[in-house]
């Protein structure tokens, strides 16, 4: 693609109702001219004419929504056994690969660096990546081969994150079989539409939520790698959950004996009104109807058990058939626009930090891919074993609540 010129991009501008994106373009170099032409050339402004419309989530207004069962503890204990020995049979012949969602921005934690390289440790240093190592590793040792393991980055946090990584020794994990990649990033906006500059000579882009993980994994090469491996089955997890198992064996040969296209681990909700994501099935889907598209009639219903009807909650931990992937790879994912607290120039060039959110951000997320797929085991987990998110600096799912329950779970912190 050839470099745009400047009139070119005053043009599209001008028609966007944009120039201010070139505000200071006289006071910069030739070479920071240029890296900002290119820069505005890249942006897709059917998204940015998005931002103050409704959000996607609206568009389940309407639609039928009806609670699915998930397997629950009490028959995963019975058929315990039975699943190990099918996961532990898939693990071995490497059908199996894990994918670690980085990319994000860990806005809520308030740390200015990637989120698993937050020190969790209270007597000695224990990085969350260094968590979901050696969470990793369980598995690998109880199967006795390696995992190939994925990890999303983003341009805003890959340098750092790969650096951490190779200085600690990938934390005892074999680097041969670690592969980063980035994901996409997209612009965001003021609350006025228009689109904001971080720097005189850079607009302000954030990456672009964790659903495009599929796409920015073949377009890094990776899919062509898996099919030649033989990887049939990829889970991708988030990185702030302490506890969570990856590829657990049980876990894998639930999925695979379900002869589902995808499962994902939940938690029995904590109470009607927890914040969480549930599973349930909506137009004969699969699909994760979120805590706020929920209604209150929804979230109190009982079966004749006294069990709530929607009573489990997504812990973004999932395990998908790589065929069903491939298959869906050029469908479009719904655009979140979410707001944010967003750093910014203002009109006089001073670089802003606000407290409050300020603009949009775009972003794909991962649970609306479990839409697209034909059938989804929700597989219950033992909340206090497995779940520790680590969101916030305090209150709920925040490093005190993730160190207590490390420590409940016998981790040394
Ligand atoms: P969150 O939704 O918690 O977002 O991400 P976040 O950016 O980490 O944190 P906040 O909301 O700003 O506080 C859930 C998972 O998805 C990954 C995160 O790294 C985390 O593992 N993620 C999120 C990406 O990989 N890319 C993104 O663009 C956003």
């Amino acid at each position: 693609m050839s470099t745009p010129t400047y009139e070119q991009i005053y043009t599209t501008l001008k028609e966007q109702d944009q120039l201010h994106l070139l505000k200071y373009y006289n006071e910069l170099t030739p070479d920071r001219q240029a890296s900002l032409l290119e820069q505005i050339s890249t942006i897709d402004w059917n998204l940015i004419h998005m931002a103050g419309q409704k959000p996607a989530s609206d568009e389940k207004a309407g639609k039928q929504i009806e609670p699915l069962g998930a397997m629950e503890l009490t028959e995963i204990e019975k058929r315990h056994d039975e699943f190990e020995a099918i996961g532990l049979e898939a693990l071995r012949a490497q059908k199996t690969g894990a994918v670690l969602l980085a990319g994000g921005q860990g806005t809520r934690l308030g740390f200015d660096k990637p989120k698993g390289m937050f020190n969790i440790g209270v007597t000695r240093p224990l990085y969350i990546f260094e968590c979901l190592i050696n969470n990793l590793m369980d598995v690998v040792k109880q199967a006795g081969t390696w995992i190939p393991l994925y990890i999303m980055t983003s341009r805003k946090n890959h340098e750092e994150t790969t650096s951490f990584f190779r200085e600690h020794n990938y934390f005892g994990y074999n680097p041969e079989e670690i592969r980063f990649f980035q994901q996409d990033m997209a612009p965001s906006v003021g609350y006025d539409g228009k689109v904001l500059l971080e720097a005189k000579d850079r607009i302000s882009m954030s990456p672009n939520g964790n659903g495009g993980w599929f796409s920015s994994l073949c377009r890094a090469g990776y899919l062509k790698e898996m099919q030649e491996r033989g990887i049939e089955w990829l889970s991708v997890f988030s990185v702030d959950n302490v506890l969570q198992r990856i590829n657990d064996p049980v876990y894998v040969g639930a999925v695979i004996s379900s002869g589902c296209d995808c499962g994902g681990k939940v938690v029995r909700k904590a109470s009607p009104n927890e914040r969480v994501g549930v599973l349930c099935r909506e137009s004969g889907k699969p699909a994760i109807v979120e805590y706020y598209e929920m209604t209150d009639d929804m979230r109190s219903l009982r079966d004749e058990n006294g069990n709530l009807l929607y009573n489990f909650g997504v812990t973004l931990n999932y395990l998908f058939r790589l065929k069903r992937l491939e298959e869906i790879r050029e469908k479009k994912l719904p655009v979140h626009i979410v707001e944010k607290k967003i750093p910014y120039i203002d009109e006089n060039g001073n670089e802003v930090k606000p407290e409050a959110p300020n603009g949009y951000k775009f972003e794909d997320l991962v649970l609306d891919m479990i839409h697209m797929m034909d059938s989804c085991l929700p597989y219950e987990i033992v909340r206090e074993k497995e779940f520790a998110p680590v969101k916030n600096r305090e209150g709920v799912d925040s490093v005190d609540t993730a160190r207590e329950l490390l420590t409940k779970n016998g981790v040394q912190i």
